[in-house]
Formats: C-alpha cells, sequence, structure tokens
C-alpha cells in the first residue's frame, strides 16, 4: 500500500516549496510594463533584496537560474586571461570554477575537500605567495551537494589581513535568508543568489549584489557582454534597462510577496534563527540515526554544517531505495545525492535532506518521521529515538 496521497513535500535543497502566497501573488494577467504597479514596486524591492543580503551596495536582477548567476558576475569583473583562485568543498565550487575556465579566465584551485570548510591560513599563505596575479578569490558559502558551510566572515577577515587586493566573490545561492550572512561587514566584493532557495520564489530569477571594488574593475572587464553588463540593471534609467529586455514580471510579483514575507513579517534574523533551530532538529536525528552504523552525516562536526542541507551518507544499503520509499509510500521527495561530477548523481551513497525556506516545525517533524519510517520499511540498521530527539531539539530551542 502506500501513504503518499495528500500535499506531497518537498525536501530537496531547492527550489523550496513555494508559499501558496508568493503562488497566488504571480496568478494574474501580464501587467503593464511601462508604469503603474511593477514599476512603482522596484526600488522598494531592491531595498528588501539589499536588507536580505545585508548590504548598502549594488544588485542586479537576471532572468536566470544561479548558473546563470556565476555567468554574470564573472563577465562584469573579468578580462580574458586573468587569474583567479578557487576554494572548494563541493560540487558547486567545482561548478563555478569549470564556468570560470571556460570564459577564458585561468584558475587555481585549493580543494579542502567535502565534509570540512575552508581553512583560512592556507588561504592566506596562498595570497601571500601571490605577485598580484590572482584578481579574485571565488567560493561558495554553503556547499549545496556536500553541506558544508563555510565561515565567510573568516575568510574576509583572512584575505584583508594580507592587504592583497583580490574580489572576494561568494556564492550564496543556498545559504541567502538561511544563513546568517552580512555582505559588508564581512568585506564581501560581489555575491550571487537565486530566488528559488531561502528567497522562497519558483526558480528563474538571479541576483549579482557587487560592491565599489567590483564596480570599478567593470569598467576594464572584457568579458563584460551587453546582455550581463550589470551597470544599466543596477541603476537604469528606465525600467526596460533592468532586464536587458522585457522583465520577468510575475517572478517579479512573487519575489515581492516573498520578501514581504522575509523581510517585514518574518524578519531576517528571525528567518536565520528558525533555520538554526529546523537544522538542529534533523542533526538531532541524523545523529540517532548514525549509532545504527549505516547512516551519518556527511559532515562530522556541526559547526561546519549548512543550516539549509544535510547531505547523509548510506553505507551497504541502497540510498535510492529509501529515497522512493519516502517519495511513493510517505509523499516525501528526497534529494539525490551529488557526487564530484553530476554524472555520478545517484551513485554515491549520498542523499539530501533540504530544510531551507518556507518550512516550520511540522514539515521538517514530518519529513525526519517519514525517513524514520523508511529506514525501519527497508531494514536499514538506525539508532532509535531520532524523531525523540528531533522533538526535543524543537522544544528545547523555542520554549514556553
Ligand atoms: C550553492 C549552489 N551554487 C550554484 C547552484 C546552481 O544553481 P542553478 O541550479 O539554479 O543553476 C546551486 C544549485 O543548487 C547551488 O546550490
Amino acid at each position: 500500500m502506500t501513504l503518499a496521497f495528500g500535499q506531497q513535500m518537498l525536501a530537496i535543497p531547492g527550489p523550496s516549496p513555494a508559499p501558496e502566497r508568493v503562488l497566488r501573488a504571480m496568478h494574474r494577467g501580464s501587467p503593464n510594463i511601462y508604469d503603474g504597479e511593477l514599476v512603482d514596486m522596484m526600488p522598494d524591492l531592491m531595498d528588501d533584496l539589499r536588507t536580505v543580503a545585508r548590504t548598502k551596495h549594488d544588485v542586479a536582477l537576471y532572468i536566470s537560474n544561479g548558473h546563470g548567476a556565476w555567468e554574470a558576475a564573472l563577465s562584469n569583473v573579468f578580462s580574458r586571461g586573468d587569474h583567479v583562485l578557487v576554494l572548494a568543498t563541493g560540487r558547486f565550487a567545482q561548478g563555478w570554477r569549470e564556468m570560470t575556465e571556460q570564459m577564458g579566465i585561468t584558475t587555481d584551485m585549493i580543494d579542502f575537500g567535502t565534509d570540512c570548510p575552508i581553512d583560512p591560513a592556507r588561504v592566506v599563505e596562498a595570497l601571500n605567495a601571490d605577485n598580484g596575479r590572482i584578481k579574485a578569490v571565488l567560493c561558495v558559502h554553503t556547499d549545496t551537494a556536500s553541506s558544508v558551510r563555510n565561515d565567510i566572515a573568516a575568510l574576509g577577515k583572512a584575505i584583508q589581513s594580507t592587504g592583497h587586493d583580490a574580489l572576494f566573490m561568494v556564492d550564496c545561492i543556498a545559504s541567502l535568508g538561511c544563513e546568517p550572512f552580512e555582505m559588508d561587514a564581512w568585506g564581501v566584493d560581489v555575491m550571487v543568489t537565486g530566488c528559488q532557495k531561502g528567497l522562497m520564489t519558483p526558480a528563474g530569477m538571479s541576483f549579482v549584489f557587487f560592491g565599489p571594488r567590483a564596480k570599478a574593475r567593470a569598467e576594464t572587464a572584457d568579458c563584460r557582454t551587453g546582455y550581463w553588463n550589470w551597470t544599466p540593471r543596477a541603476d537604469p534609467a528606465m525600467f526596460y534597462q533592468r532586464f536587458c529586455g522585457t522583465a520577468p514580471t510575475h517572478h517579479l510579483f512573487g519575489l515581492r510577496e516573498a520578501l514581504t514575507m522575509l523581510v517585514h513579517e518574518e524578519g531576517v534574523q528571525a528567518a536565520w534563527a528558525r533555520h538554526a533551530v529546523l537544522a538542529s532538529a534533523v542533526w538531532a536525528a541524523a545523529d540517532r540515526w548514525a549509532e545504527g552504523g549505516a547512516l551519518r552525516p556527511n559532515v562530522p562536526d556541526r559547526a561546519h554544517r549548512s543550516l539549509a542541507v544535510t547531505t547523509l551518507q548510506l553505507e551497504g544499503y541502497d540510498v535510492e531505495a529509501l529515497r522512493q520509499w519516502c517519495e511513493t509510500k510517505a509523499g516525501v521527495t528526497l534529494g539525490v545525492g551529488l557526487g564530484l561530477d553530476f554524472t555520478q548523481a545517484r551513485g554515491t551513497g549520498l542523499f539530501r535532506i533540504g530544510h531551507m525556506g518556507h518550512l516550520n516545525a511540522h514539515s521538517i517533524l514530518g519529513t525526519l518521521a517519514c525517513v524514520e519510517a523508511g529506514l525501519k520499511a527497508l531494514g536499514i540498521p538506525h539508532g532509535s529515538g531520532g524523531i525523540e530527539a528531533a522533538v526535543t531539539a524543537i522544544a528545547e530551542a523555542v520554549g514556553a
């Protein structure tokens, strides 16, 4: 039999579940694109995006996914033949590096593996040994494949301590709105993100935030093309220039509603705190399950785990059978594992629980309980009391 009928739960690390309110805000006829509601709402929408990123600087909007944001950011600051340093803690930093190379920019990569964060001391070493060749340092805040979270504040400080003038460029595609992030205070020059994870909007828009040092580099960047050029997008003379053509009208209405929820109703810091508690519930359950010997969180140290996604390793049992059980018997879709190569996606022994965006206590507890039911149904050894531990984590954090 199956118990999958009813509201399906999407527990993957993006796209995250879109709130009904966001979907309703998008459900309308095509609007006037010359003046009126859509055009008038843009200044506040841009301010709200800056509030989420904790920056006073510029933001450019794109009709694209996260890969588009990667390319947009690169094309605005680099010239062919430039050299950058990539710091990798999983598949997504590798992906950004590949795109960088495809644009004719040379990369050096320091690979920190897939279960621990970037070590700022090694970055300092690399920059101190450099003779002005490295134009930027690229890294990912939360690598969604490994679920390692990097300490961007410490890295920003480390880079500044060297006096090197490399730009600091950070991918917050999986972390913005979920994990604490302070673009200006942490010395980040360029930050890229997408709308479909912490920003709770159906996939299709991305954002590149850039500070004054990056803006100055853009003046001479020869990878810059008319379409990706961030200048008219961030500061348009006419609405039409914001997207170098027709705007993603309905996405903008959806994003407007999502930002109202995140910035004006819940508050960005409260959203970070909610993600921290929900993540702690996932870890409490996972750490108990790990006592059975077959299953364990990919990142051993809680201090280095993402608040938005948890990658789990299953040894000696079929991870796809567990994902299929959760999907077809319980109505919960879990994330596939991603190896270093996307073609390995289903052969890694990994799966992921997404806990980002529009989620609350009952959605996380429901997901965890269904995973535990799947472990039981399939005879996969696991420590008992995972759900009890998750419930306790939530009860203790929330209190009376
Ligand atoms: C950290 C990170 N960077 C980049 C991407 C690529 O984004 P997209 O799939 O929207 O192109 C993702 C997608 O999951 C991601 O999690």
